[in-house]
């Protein structure tokens, strides 16, 4: 072997190498450069259930080696160390036990933010963006109390703030360990001095007429379900993100029983559903009292969003 990471392993090194539970993949690359890593680990990650393998053994280059980039260490052996090989592993290692990519690099792009995700809080997904501009486009630049029921990640609730910036919030989480990431993103997104977090059992704590505007994105998967799901998913997310009961609906059963008391007048609810639970959550909604209900779609069509008001029915004969 010449011009790979393992020209530069030394003593010391060697006793790591053994140690390692990464040891497998490390033998595996001994004397190969950083293009047939990059293809022999696409290659497992394919082999291990992971569709886009060729696109994350990228990633988990590019990760390591910040900031230095792919192509540079691709022109310069050099950059692609004994510890930049050893780091790779370990990752490597964990995402083909199906952790996570997000747990795996430690953060996830939502919105325009780059939020920290541990296995504490679900990884927030790009259909939840449909949630985030929905309410955008439904309240302008007015002043508001924003609360955020089940916040995890606070990926709503920061990416709301970090477009209005006359807005305050509250995320409110039953996981005290969700709170904590959660408190660390709104540091990590300057937006701390505008975000608060209570640990809550969803708006029971909140005094009545607490929010303008109130979103969620409770746990909506039907128990019997949550088996059938990846790994990714079933083995390293929280259940309490995931679990939404027997029919997947007892969040909203909770949750949209106490809006009337906590939203102010004329203020705004958006819950993300499931693509198939418009029609029951839109129902559950009009039973509240609640008013000009819309289900919304994401990017792909699917059904994903139900919004509503506190307040007179004014422009929607069915609301
Ligand atoms: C689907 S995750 C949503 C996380 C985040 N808002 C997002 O969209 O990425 C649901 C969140 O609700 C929280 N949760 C579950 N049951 C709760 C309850 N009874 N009261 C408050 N939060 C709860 C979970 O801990 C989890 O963080």
């Amino acid at each position: 072997m010449s011009g790979g990471p393992f020209d530069t392993l030394v003593d010391t090194a060697k006793s790591e190498f053994d140690a390692a539970a990464h040891k497998p993949l490390l033998e595996a690359w001994q004397g190969l450069s950083l293009a047939d890593v990059r293809a022999d680990l696409s290659a497992r990650l394919m082999a291990a259930g992971i569709d886009e393998g060729a696109d994350e053994s990228r990633f988990l280059i590019n990760h390591v080696l910040a900031p230095a980039r792919l192509a540079d260490a691709l022109a310069d052996p050099a950059l692609f160390s004994w510890q930049a090989a050893d780091q790779l592993a370990a990752l490597a290692w964990s995402r083909l036990a199906r952790v996570p990519l997000s747990q795996v690099l430690g953060s996830q792009p939502f919105w325009t933010l780059d939020l920290a995700v541990t296995a504490d809080v679900l990884t927030p997904r790009a259909d939840t963006e449909a949630l985030v501009e929905a309410v955008l486009a439904e309240v302008g630049r007015v002043p508001a109390r924003l609360v955020d029921l089940g916040t995890g990640s606070g990926a709503i609730l920061l990416a709301l703030l970090s477009e209005r910036e006359s807005w305050t919030g509250l995320g409110v989480d039953l996981s005290a360990p969700a709170l904590a990431v959660a408190t660390a993103n709104a540091a990590r997104c300057g937006l701390a001095n505008r975000a608060g977090f209570a640990r809550g059992r969803w708006g029971t704590g909140l005094a009545d007429g607490s929010a303008d505007v109130l979103v969620s994105n409770p746990p909506y998967i039907v128990s019997d379900v949550l088996a059938g799901l990846e790994p990714e998913v079933r083995e390293h997310e929280p259940a309490l993100a995931l679990d939404g009961g027997i029919d997947g609906l007892d969040a909203y059963r909770e949750i949209i029983a106490d809006l009337p008391r906590l939203l102010a007048p004329d203020g705004l609810f958006a819950l993300e559903i499931g693509h198939d639970q418009g029609v029951a959550v839109t129902a559950l909604a009009r039973d509240a009292g609640l008013t000009r209900i819309r289900v919304l779609p994401d990017l792909a069509g699917h059904d994903r969003v139900v919004i509503g008001r506190r307040g007179p029915c004014t422009d929607d004969p069915d609301g």
